[in-house]
C-alpha cells in the first residue's frame, strides 16, 4: 500500500568530519533504507553509536544528509519549508533541553499558537483536549516551570504540542530511557494511542525491553548499517544476524515475569508486563497496550 507510506529513507548516508580541523571522516550512517507507514510504529534499535540519533536528526532536518534521499508523503524533505514541522515532530531523550528554564513549560504550546494558529478560536479547549490525550492534568502542568515538572510530564507536554499541530509522524528518540517504570509504561501506551489515531511513529531505542512491545516492525542498526529488518515478532523470534541475537540476549524473555529473570533490564521493580491478549505473550500478536499489574 504505497499510499500509506509516510516516511521513506532510500540509501541514506551521513559522513561527519571529525578530528583536528575536520581532517578525518566518520561514516555514521551508510545506505540506510526503511519506511514508516500510517498507523505504524517502527522501532529503530542498535547499540550506542550505531547511528540512530543521527538518522532521527536527519529525518527532522536538524542535520544535513550526506547521501541518499528522505521523502515524506513522496516529497524530498530537503525541499520542504517550515510547513514540514506541522506534520513531523521529534521528542528526545532529554526533554529538559527542549524547554527554556526561565519560562513556564506550557510556553511551548503558546508558541505553537503564535506561530501557526494566530487566529484560532477555542485555543484553550484545544490545549485541554491535547493534555487530556497525553494524560496530563492541566491544573498540574499549566503555569509550572520546567524544573517543577518531571521528565515524563515534560515529554508528554512535548507530545501534546505535537498533537496540537496535528502531526502525522512522530520521531521519538530514546524517550523512555530516563523514565521510571510506570511512567515509561504510560509513555509507551501513549505511543500505542498515537498509532491508533493513524500516526506513524519512529521509536528509537537501544533498549529492546519494552518499546518493542508496541512496534509493528523493527529495523536493526549496526555501525550505521541496517543488519536486518522486518516484523517485530519475526525479529524477536527468529533473529537472523548474530548481532541481533546478541542484542536480544540481554532482554528478559518475552512473557516471563520480570522478577523471575536473572538480570531484568527494563523494569527494575519487577513489574510484570501484560500484552493486549492478557497473556504476556507477544507471539504473533504485537501488544497494542502495555498495562501495569500489581504482582
Ligand atoms: N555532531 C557529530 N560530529 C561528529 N560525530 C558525530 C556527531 N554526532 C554523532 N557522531 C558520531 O556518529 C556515530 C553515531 O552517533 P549517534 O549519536 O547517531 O549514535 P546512537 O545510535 O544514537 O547512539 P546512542 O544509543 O548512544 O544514543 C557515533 O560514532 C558518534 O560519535
Ligand atoms: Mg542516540
Amino acid at each position: 500500500m504505497a499510499e500509506d507510506v509516510l516516511l521513506r529513507l532510500d540509501r541514506v548516508s551521513k559522513v561527519y568530519k571529525v578530528g583536528a580541523f575536520g581532517g578525518r571522516e566518520l561514516a555514521a550512517v551508510s545506505d540506510v533504507g526503511f519506511e514508516v507507514r500510517r498507523g505504524e510504529v517502527v522501532s529503530l534499535i542498535g547499540e550506542s553509536g550505531s547511528g540512530k540519533s543521527t538518522l532521527a536528526r536527519m529525518i527532522l532536518r536538524l542535520t544535513s544528509v550526506s547521501g541518499g534521499t528522505i521523502t515524506f508523503d513522496g516529497t524530498d524533505v530537503s525541499t520542504l519549508g517550515r510547513s514540514y514541522y506541522r506534520q513531523v515532530q521529534g521528542v528526545f531523550q532529554d526533554p529538559f533541553s527542549s524547554f527554556n528554564p526561565i519560562f513556564p513549560a506550557d510556553r511551548v504550546l503558546t508558541m505553537i499558537r503564535d506561530q501557526f494558529f494566530p487566529r484560532a478560536a477555542g485555543w484553550s479547549e484545544r490545549v485541554a483536549a491535547a493534555l487530556e490525550d497525553v494524560r496530563l492534568d492541566p491544573g498540574q502542568v499549566l503555569g509550572k516551570y520546567p524544573h517543577q515538572l518531571s521528565g515524563g510530564q515534560l515529554q508528554r507536554l512535548l507530545i501534546a504540542r505535537a498533537l496540537l499541530l496535528d502531526i502525522r509522524l512522530l520521531v521519538a528518540d530514546e524517550i523512555t530511557s530516563m523514565l521510571d517504570a510506570s511512567t515509561r509504561i504510560d509513555v509507551l501506551n501513549l505511543l500505542a494511542d498515537l498509532k491508533a489515531r493513524g500516526l506513524g511513529v519512529l521509536f528509537v531505542t537501544h533498549d529492546l525491553s519494552l518499546g518493542t512491545y508496541v512496534s509493528d516492525r523493527t529495523v536493526v542498526l549496526r555501525q550505521g548499517r541496517v543488519v536486518e529488518s522486518g516484523p517485530t515478532t519475526q525479529i524477536f523470534e527468529r533473529p537472523e544476524h548474530p548481532y541481533t541475537r546478541n542484542l536480544l540476549a540481554s532482554v528478559p524473555r518475552l512473557g516471563a515475569k520480570w522478577a523471575d529473570e536473572a538480570a531484568p533490564t527494563g523494569l527494575p521493580d519487577g513489574t510484570p508486563v501484560v500484552t493486549a491478549d492478557g497473556t504476556g505473550n507477544a507471539t504473533g500478536n504485537v501488544a497494542t497496550h502495555v498495562t501495569e499489574e500489581k504482582a
